[in-house]
């Protein structure tokens, strides 16, 4: 009796029942993004689109989270109680926004603790956008006029996403967006509508905030060598260049009707392309800001960080909990 050989016959039968199987699997992938339909978790999906989404939704849901800290900064000094319950509401939107995120990703096979340690120790990525700091309660009207509204621009795309623990977390997700921005240009109008000091303070947090929104969107699209591949696998909708322009031409006549200036003088009305055109963006500054070099990088990851070793106790009695529930439940079974 020849083992070696019938070792290796059964590795080649079972090499070649793996590639068939991959082989099917790949037609039925195709096939799913072809007609628009969903990809499940427990479909065959190429690694790289495995990888890309996992990337793509962790740094969504670190996003959630970090931009938690620049509005939660003002809840106790929000200048009234209605304002205090609506940020306090919406800061914990956010909040559930991660959650439903980090469970998108864990369909695909990342373990949360993962994902919360690449945060943590600095190696994970979110929007560059909550390394800004937000001196003035006007920056918590920016931060819901522009940066939620940005958002929703990016984000509502997003529930037709071919993976479908992600697009159906974004469909509830773009559901409270819209309810920030709304707050966000209510304190904006409130503000505009106000003392000349109240005028200023909008207009001065409104500079600040337009450029770094505008740069949400991503680099332009001939410096986002990800983007076909993501459009080719129904992830990415729009170009970063083309969501932009969308977001501009939604914010101008917002603009008007608060009363506001939107810090661009190359800002003006493009009767041939029905569109608005803008002036270039300080890409320098972004990429600083995403190499860890913004105003608020390391504290806003040290608070994460400390948060999470403050948190450890609950984790530690949440689990305490589940096990006795479980054991309990199997005494009943017994
Ligand atoms: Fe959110
Ligand atoms: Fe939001």
């Amino acid at each position: 009796m020849n083992t070696t050989t019938d070792v290796t016959t059964d590795a080649r039968a079972d090499a070649r029942a793996a590639q068939i199987a991959d082989e099917a699997g790949e037609r039925r992938f195709n096939e799913l993004l072809a007609s628009e339909s969903r990809v499940e978790p427990s479909d065959w999906m190429p690694e790289g689109y495995r990888k890309t989404l996992i990337r793509q939704i962790s740094q969504h849901g670190h996003s959630e989270i970090i931009g938690m800290q620049p509005e939660s900064n003002w809840i106790a000094r929000a200048p009234s109680l209605k304002r205090k319950a609506i940020l306090m509401a919406k800061v914990q939107d956010e909040a559930g926004h991660g959650l439903y995120l980090y469970s998108a990703a864990q369909t695909l096979g990342v373990d949360r603790e993962t994902m919360f340690d690449q945060l943590i120790t600095g190696k994970a990525k979110y929007s560059s956008i909550f390394n800004y700091t937000t001196p003035t309660w006007a920056d918590m009207g920016s931060i819901g006029w522009l940066v939620d509204g940005a958002a929703i621009c990016n984000q509502v795309p997003l529930c037709r996403v071919s993976y479908g623990p992600y697009g159906r977390a974004m469909v509830r997700i773009c559901k409270e967006e819209s309810f920030h921005q709304r707050q966000g240009f209510e304190i904006l109008l409130e503000l505009m509508r106000g003392t000349d000091a109240q005028k200023e303070m909008a207009q001065e947090s409104v500079n600040r905030w337009y450029a770094p929104a505008l740069m949400m969107f991503g680099p332009p699209d001939e410096d986002s060598p990800n983007s076909k591949q993501s459009m080719a696998w129904n992830i990415k909708r729009f170009s970063n260049d083309d969501l932009r322009q969308r977001f501009v031409d939604m914010l101008v006549p917002q603009a008007e009707i608060l009363g506001v200036t939107l810090p661009d003088a190359a800002l003006r009305w493009n009767e041939e392309r029905g569109h608005y055109d803008f002036g270039d963006l300080d890409w320098s500054e972004f990429h600083e800001v995403l190499a860890g070099r913004g105003p608020a990088n390391t504290i806003r990851v040290s608070r994460r960080r400390e948060a999470h070793e403050n948190g450890a106790w609950v984790r530690e009695a949440a689990r305490a909990y589940a096990d006795a529930q479980a054991e309990s439940r199997r005494g009943l079974v017994a």
